[in-house]
């Protein structure tokens, strides 16, 4: 599976869910997550993500995140339209910190 990492917080510019062919995609107020069990595994929606926040699961250290991806995929409404990202997007992109940011 591929999952949302925390460059995603706050900047939410949804690129993403107009690519997933499954529509993988779920919600959240300032966060979006990929299910990991709907995950196809094709990867065309990384380079999409002008945050660079959607990484394989295939790289390190990222059990923390496929955690989060699960949980709230569980409990989000499912996207697949992009709607506005926030109109500060850009300033948060590469800030660090954010993960205690993430609204639930
Ligand atoms: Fe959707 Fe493919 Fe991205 Fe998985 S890797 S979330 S199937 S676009
Ligand atoms: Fe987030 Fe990137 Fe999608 S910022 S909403 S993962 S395009």
């Amino acid at each position: 599976t591929y999952v949302v990492t925390e460059n995603c917080i706050k900047c939410k510019y949804q690129d993403c869910v107009e690519v997933c062919p499954v529509d993988c995609f779920y919600e959240g107020d300032n966060f979006l997550v990929i299910h990991p069990d709907e995950c196809i595994d094709c990867g065309v929606c990384e380079p999409e993500c002008p945050a660079e926040a959607i990484i394989p699961d295939t790289e390190p250290n990222l059990d923390n995140w496929l955690e989060i991806n699960r949980k709230f995929a569980e409990v989000w409404p499912n996207i697949t339209r992009k709607g506005d990202a926030p109109a500060d997007a850009d300033e948060w992109n590469g800030k660090t910190g954010k993960t205690e940011m993430l609204s639930e």
